[in-house]
């Protein structure tokens, strides 16, 4: 059945973007998301001073991302598909509104995008930004999606399977990430470390590094950008590890797989602890990068950020995430048989302790710090 398209129908306003939304999928609060992408490629093409922006939007749904990334972004040439044919009418009609801009060229398409990155393999054609807002687990379009990227472009990644990636589905995990997991308190978390870890693995096989920029979620998506480098850099490799979970005392410790011999017991009671990896140990955000986008957001006076994506991105700024584990102030208060401790209070008491403590930018009321948990549990006390 052929779409009918009319411009009578509804439009949907986003930023710079008029379209049409189609009957597919579609998620207003994704907007987020959205938003990101638009202030990483214009960080990126800022860097490419004048050079062409070649953007990849392999999932498309209605384009809005690529006619986002075209009037607020500066990419001048957009590969814009979806695997829904029923989507190419919406894709144009909503496309066109690229044509206001001088130099930017689109081409719609709706081919499966395990198809479109095996030609573009095959065409060595290399794109700055590579989004992919997949459904379920992308694991195995890694290698080709990372093939398709400029050394130093970016890539985007969307998963939206939660019970892999969380714990709930153990043997799912395995076949997806190559990774154990365990349910735990600070599930995002571990989540994105384990995608950021399957992502990083994907671009050492191939003889490259890369650069996380930025990694959030609102606990049904799990989002990573990286930046893809020429080669690792020093000790990149040391930053797959492993992460251990108490599940009688709520600590976290982990260790660098290059160090690994044991994770042991918990230092804290003495139990057995759960084992979740290989899983990325580094930082998720790259801060430097999120304050110079959020600058270029503030010069570009386009509103390509919401309210709720500036807010958000503060509080990844204010946590760059570089202590790999986060804990939960939930696991606190069942050690202290009592409420939940005011998170404001007991950050301001590590600190005078002489300790790092900050709020975790990924999840609410988790929390960052290098205190061991029997000083945390003590002060808390
Ligand atoms: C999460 S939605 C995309 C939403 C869109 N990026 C946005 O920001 O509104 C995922 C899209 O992928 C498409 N899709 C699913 N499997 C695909 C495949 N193998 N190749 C290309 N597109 C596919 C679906 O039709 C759906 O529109
Ligand atoms: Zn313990």
């Amino acid at each position: 059945m052929k779409t009918t398209i009319t411009s009578e129908q509804a439009h949907y306003c986003e930023a710079s973007a008029r379209v049409l939304l189609g009957d597919g999928f579609f998620r207003v609060d994704s907007r987020p998301a959205r938003d990101y992408g638009v202030i990483l490629l214009r960080w990126l093409a800022q860097k490419r001073q004048g050079m062409p922006v070649a953007v990849l939007d392999g999932l498309a749904g209605c384009g809005i991302r690529s006619v986002r990334y075209g009037l607020e972004a500066g990419a001048t040439e957009l590969v814009v598909n979806d695997a829904d044919p029923q989507r190419l009418a919406l894709l144009d009609h909503n496309l066109a509104a690229l044509s206001q801009c001088a130099g930017v060229h689109w081409q719609a398409s709706s081919g499966t995008i395990q198809k479109l990155l095996a030609s573009f393999v095959l065409q060595e054609k290399h794109f700055d930004l590579v989004d992919l807002d997949a459904f379920g687990a992308a694991t195995d379009l890694l290698p080709s999606a990372l093939g398709a990227v400029r050394l130093g472009g970016i890539f985007y990644l969307a998963s939206s399977d939660g019970r892999s990636f969380t714990g709930h589905d153990r043997p799912a995990a395995l076949r997806r990430l190559g990774a154990a997991v365990r349910a735990q308190p600070c599930s995002w978390e571990l989540a994105l470390r384990l995608q950021m870890g399957a992502v990083a693995r994907a671009a050492w096989a191939m003889g490259h590094g890369v650069q996380p920029l930025l990694c959030f979620s609102e606990g049904r998506t799990f989002r990573s950008a990286v930046q893809l480098t020429r080669r690792p850099a020093a000790a990149e490799e040391a930053l797959l590890g492993l992460q251990a979970y108490c599940h009688r005392c709520g600590n976290h410790w982990g260790t660098s797989l290059l160090a690994w011999k044991s994770l042991g017991i918990c230092s804290n009671c003495g139990a057995e602890p759960v084992t979740s990896g290989p899983l990325w140990r580094g930082p998720l955000q790259n801060t430097t990068v999120l304050k110079a986008a959020l600058e270029l957001e503030q010069k570009a006076g386009l509103n390509s950020l919401s309210p709720p994506a500036l807010k958000q991105l503060q509080r990844l700024i204010n946590d760059g995430a570089e202590q790999p584990e986060a804990f939960a102030l939930a696991d606190l208060a069942r050690q202290l048989r009592g409420d939940m401790p005011p998170l404001k209070d007991l950050l301001k008491a590590l600190v005078a302790a002489g300790w790092q403590a900050a709020a975790s930018g990924i999840q609410a009321m988790q929390f960052r710090t290098d205190a061991p948990w029997a000083e945390v549990l003590r002060l808390a006390r």
